[in-house]
């Protein structure tokens, strides 16, 4: 019941579930790609957060309020399906915070005005349901089953997003101008997010092989400019590409080149923010350790035998 009922497993479409036996590469692999989204669902409560006491107005508070608060859940649920593995979570927060583990390059950028809430929500969320949705038929039980739940999250936030968008572009000229410079200054990370080009991906066909992925990076980017250019119409803003057109020939839009050179300067730790949020996730986690002391005090109080001094005390209550 070993390499044979994994394949075995694998062809057939259904699940491997954490007793059973994989390949140490397969775990090693899923333990990387589910740490990095944890860490990636964490760090990215951060850039939208900065927002939540300056949000304009109660609504929006809350909404926001309870957007990066499905962040700090989705990154709890990936954290556990990682320690199926035999991960530990605190040595994934130390592997974060030492720089030893990433997390997705997008959220090294700045949020510089409130409709960057509405961009990130349109198209970095956006961006994350089209990696994301195929991940619901990962391989992976634990992972594809927590990537359910969060998929329709992901969705409310895509859609707060677009939403907040939509009631700035219906404001002043003001107000539409800070939709455009957010557009512009978010577009091509957005594209990034789906990683580099499928020719320079070294993983991707084992992982298409062990069902942990199934799409390829270019497959996804596309789907994801083909699905984003009539929302942007629909809008009212442009997408700063100015190679960016419908081909009839192949159904899809064409695209600009990407900056390569810029996306492995902000993954190797040079992005605009990369110093700040290694930092407040670092002071997050050393203010948070007297919760974690008082928590565990508490769970070894339940899980301990009670002295006689108890035993005596209780019976002494009964009637
Ligand atoms: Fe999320
Ligand atoms: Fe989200």
């Amino acid at each position: 019941m070993t390499q044979e009922h994994f394949d075995r497993t694998i062809d057939r479409d259904q699940r491997i579930e954490p007793r059973d036996w994989m390949p140490d590469a397969y775990r090693t692999t899923m333990v990387r790609q589910i740490a990095q989204h944890a860490h990636s669902e964490i760090i990215g409560m951060q850039p939208e957060g900065e927002w939540i006491t300056r949000a304009p107005s109660l609504r929006r508070k809350a909404i926001l309020l309870a957007k990066v608060q499905d962040e700090a859940g989705h990154g709890l649920y990936l954290y556990s399906a990682a320690e199926t593995l035999g991960a530990d979570r605190t040595g994934l927060t130390e592997k974060l915070i030492s720089g030893r583990q990433k997390y997705s390059s997008i959220f090294n950028y700045p949020t510089l005005s409130f409709a960057d809430v509405g961009v990130i929500g349109w198209l970095v969320d956006g961006a994350a349901i089209c990696n994301q949705v195929p991940l619901c038929r990962s391989s992976y039980g634990p992972y594809a089953r927590a990537m359910i739940r969060i998929c329709k999250e992901e969705s409310f936030h895509q859609r707060q997003g677009y939403e907040l968008l939509m009631a700035l572009m219906r404001g002043t000229d003001a107000q539409r101008e800070m939709v455009q410079d957010s557009v512009n200054r978010w577009w091509w990370p957005s594209l990034m997010m789906f990683g580099p080009p499928d020719a320079d991906s070294t993983h991707t066909a084992q992982s298409m092989a062990w069902k942990i992925k199934r799409h390829t990076n270019d497959e996804l980017r596309q789907r994801f400019v083909d699905m984003t250019v009539p929302q942007a119409e629909a809008l009212g803003v442009t997408l700063p590409d100015p190679d960016l057109r419908w081909n009839a020939d192949r159904g899809h839009h064409d695209f600009g080149e990407i900056d390569w050179s810029e996306l492995k300067r902000v993954i190797s730790g040079d992005g605009p923010c990369n110093a700040e949020r290694i930092d407040v996730r670092r002071t997050a986690h050393e203010d948070g350790a007297w919760v974690r002391e008082a928590a565990a005090a508490h769970a070894a109080k339940q899980t301990a035998a009670p002295s006689s001094k108890q035993i005596a005390e209780r019976a002494e209550r009964r009637p």
